[in-house]
């Protein structure tokens, strides 16, 4: 039986807004296990110089680091500038005190979740953090690159990295800031992932497969 027979459909994210998930998740992936590597080059023990593993992790986390920093621009444009209203309705959520009750009890199997756009207030409010933890990762990140790059972009962004690094304490703040807010994304990406699937279960519907096809469906 076709879906058309039993339910509703209605498209929710944008070919952009879907490609631009898979981006950032394909770049936080790839950018922990570099920066971790990064950290603690565990696999070189070099009878000679000539060993090139961590310059080619490092040149991987740059290529994906520049990558999450254009995806996290283009995404907080798209955010207040896109055509749909679906993720910018969601603050009436966030302001009322009613929405937060509603979903708070809806995640412990009592009543239904109402929304006014496509997220709960605790789910928008999780996504704005992660949202603005991305750009620090992107903005502690371009000031280490611009300490060590200092032709072309990374002497472009020099005088802003230098103050910020001043801001910051030096340089081994930046460093270390940039470290822990990797854990930050691991613990994000562990509970995100573990809340699409339950909310799948347990609303029967806007699971994992709307971030793939777009569309979210409801019983008729
Ligand atoms: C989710 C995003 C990111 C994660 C999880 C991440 C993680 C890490 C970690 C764990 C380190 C090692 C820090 C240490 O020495 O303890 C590192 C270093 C570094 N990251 Fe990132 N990073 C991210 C994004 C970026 C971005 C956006 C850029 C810039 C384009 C960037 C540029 C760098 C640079 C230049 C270093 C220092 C490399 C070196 O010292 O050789 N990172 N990153």
């Amino acid at each position: 039986m076709s879906h058309s027979a039993t339910h509703t459909r209605t498209l929710i994210f944008s070919p952009a807004i879907r490609i631009f998930h898979w981006f950032r998740a394909l770049s936080i992936l790839i950018l922990v296990i570099t920066g971790f590597y990064i950290s603690w080059p565990f696999l070189v023990a070099p009878e000679s110089n000539d060993v090139q593993v961590q310059s080619y992790i490092r040149f991987a986390h740059l290529v994906f680091g520049f990558l999450l920093t254009a995806v996290t621009l283009v995404r907080f444009y798209l955010f207040f500038f896109g055509k749909s209203d679906i993720e910018r309705r969601s603050i009436q959520d966030v302001l009322s005190v009613k929405s937060w009750l509603v979903q708070l009890r809806s995640y412990l199997w009592s009543g239904h979740l109402h929304k006014a756009g496509v997220y709960g207030p605790l789910q928008f409010v999780t996504y704005a953090a992660i949202s603005f933890a991305a750009l620090f990762i992107c903005i502690t990140g371009l000031v280490l690159y611009a300490n060590v790059y200092h032709l072309g972009m990374g002497g472009m962004m020099w005088e802003p990295a230098a103050w910020i690094t001043a801001q910051m304490g030096g340089l081994a703040e930046v460093r270390i800031w940039h470290h822990y807010l990797t854990w930050v994304f691991i613990i994000f990406t562990v509970i995100h992932v573990y809340m699409a699937v339950w909310s799948g279960i347990r609303f029967k519907h806007n699971s994992v497969d709307s971030i793939v096809s777009g569309y979210d469906y409801h019983k008729k």
